[in-house]
C-alpha cells in the first residue's frame, strides 16, 4: 500500500526507532522526520541508511505539518516537552506510546488534536511486535488507516473500546515478554537443575520457546489445542502439566501476576502528591 503521508516523530529511542523502521519498510511513499535530543544515538537505533530526517532542536521543525504525530518520549519527560513542540503537536492527529499518560491527560494538554494512544510491546523491535490501541476521538478514515498501517508494520495490531480494557489489557501483552522470559528463565534454571550444563538448558529452552511461539501464530488449534496435541493419555507432558496447572500453580499465579501489574499501573497513573 502506497502511504503518502509524513510522520513526526517526538522522541526517536528504542520504541520510536523501531516504529520509524517498520514505517521505512512497509509503508511506501512515507516520510518521517523525528525530535530527539540525541541523534546519534536515534541514528544508532534506525536501520542502517534509514531515510529519517533528525532534528535536535524543535526550531528545525518550523513549518513542518504532519499528518501524524507519535509521541515517543518517557511518560516523565512529556511535562518537560517545549512550548514549541506541544504547539506543533497541537496541529495534527496524535499517536502517544507513553505508558501511563491517560487520554484525559493528553486530551487536555494537547486539545484540540484527536489523540489515540497505542501501546505497542518489546517484541516491536524485531518486528514482531503486539500493539493495542484506544481513543475517544473520532478518527478520519485516513487517520486511521495510517495508524493501523504503521502498528502493523512493527508487527500486529489492534483496537480497544474504552481506556479501562485498554489499561487491563497492558499486563498481558506490554508486560507480557517480560513474563515470558521469566518462565524461560525458570525453565532454564530447572534443566540446569537435572543436571544439563547452561549453555544446552538455554538452547533447549530458547529454541523451544522460538518454535512454540511460531506454532502459535501459524497453527489454528490455539494454545489449548496445541497443549493436549503434545500430552498424550498416561504420558510425561501430562505428568509435568498436573504440577504446572494444579490450582496453586500457573492459574493462581498467573491471575495474580496480571492483577498485581494492572494494580502497579492504578498507583502510577496517580496524580503525585
Ligand atoms: N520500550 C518498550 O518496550 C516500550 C513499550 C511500550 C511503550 N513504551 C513507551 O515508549 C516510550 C519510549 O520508550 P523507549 O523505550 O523508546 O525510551 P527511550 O529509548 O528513552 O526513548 C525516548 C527518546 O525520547 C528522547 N527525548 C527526551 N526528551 C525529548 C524531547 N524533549 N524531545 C524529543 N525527544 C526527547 C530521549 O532522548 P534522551 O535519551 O537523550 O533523553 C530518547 O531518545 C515511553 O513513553 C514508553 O512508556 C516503550
Amino acid at each position: 500500500m502506497a502511504i503518502n503521508t509524513t510522520l513526526l516523530f517526538i522522541g526517536c529511542g528504542n520504541m520510536g526507532a523501531a516504529i520509524a523502521g517498520g514505517a521505512l519498510r512497509q509503508m511506501p511513499g512515507v516520510r518521517i522526520v523525528a525530535l530527539d535530543p540525541d541523534p546519534d544515538r536515534a541514528r544508532s537505533l534506525l536501520p542502517p541508511g534509514a531515510e529519517v530526517q533528525l532534528h535536535d532542536k524543535p526550531a528545525a521543525l518550523t513549518g513542518l505539518s504532519p499528518d501524524l504525530t507519535i509521541l515517543g518520549v518517557k511518560p516523565q519527560t512529556f511535562p518537560d516537552l517545549a512550548p514549541e513542540v506541544m504547539s506543533l503537536m497541537r496541529a495534527s492527529p496524535i499517536v502517544s506510546i507513553m505508558a501511563g499518560i491517560s487520554l484525559d491527560r493528553l486530551n487536555a494538554d494537547l486539545a484540540p488534536s484527536a489523540v489515540v494512544r497505542v501501546m505497542p510491546n518489546l517484541p516491536a523491535l524485531v518486528g514482531q511486535g503486539m500493539s493495542l490501541g484506544c481513543t475517544t476521538a473520532v478518527l478520519p478514515a485516513s487517520t486511521t488507516t495510517v495508524i493501523e498501517a504503521l502498528f502493523n508494520a512493527i508487527g500486529r495490531f489492534d483496537w480497544v473500546a474504552g481506556e479501562d480494557l485498554f489499561e487491563r489489557a497492558n499486563p498481558a501483552f506490554a508486560c507480557g515478554p517480560g513474563f515470558v522470559f521469566a518462565f524461560a528463565e525458570q525453565m532454564i534454571l530447572a534443566a540446569i537443575g537435572q543436571g544439563l550444563p547452561r549453555d544446552l538448558a538455554e538452547r533447549l529452552v530458547h529454541q523451544t520457546f522460538v518454535g512454540s511461539a511460531k506454532m502459535l501464530s501459524e497453527d489454528p488449534r490455539g494454545a489449548a489445542g496445541l497443549k493436549r496435541a503434545v500430552s498424550s493419555p498416561g504420558g510425561t507432558t501430562l505428568a509435568g502439566l498436573s504440577v504446572l496447572e494444579a490450582e496453586t500453580g500457573l492459574p493462581r499465579l498467573l491471575s495474580g501476576t496480571l492483577a498485581a501489574a494492572h494494580a502497579r499501573a492504578l498507583e502510577l497513573a496517580k496524580p503525585a502528591g
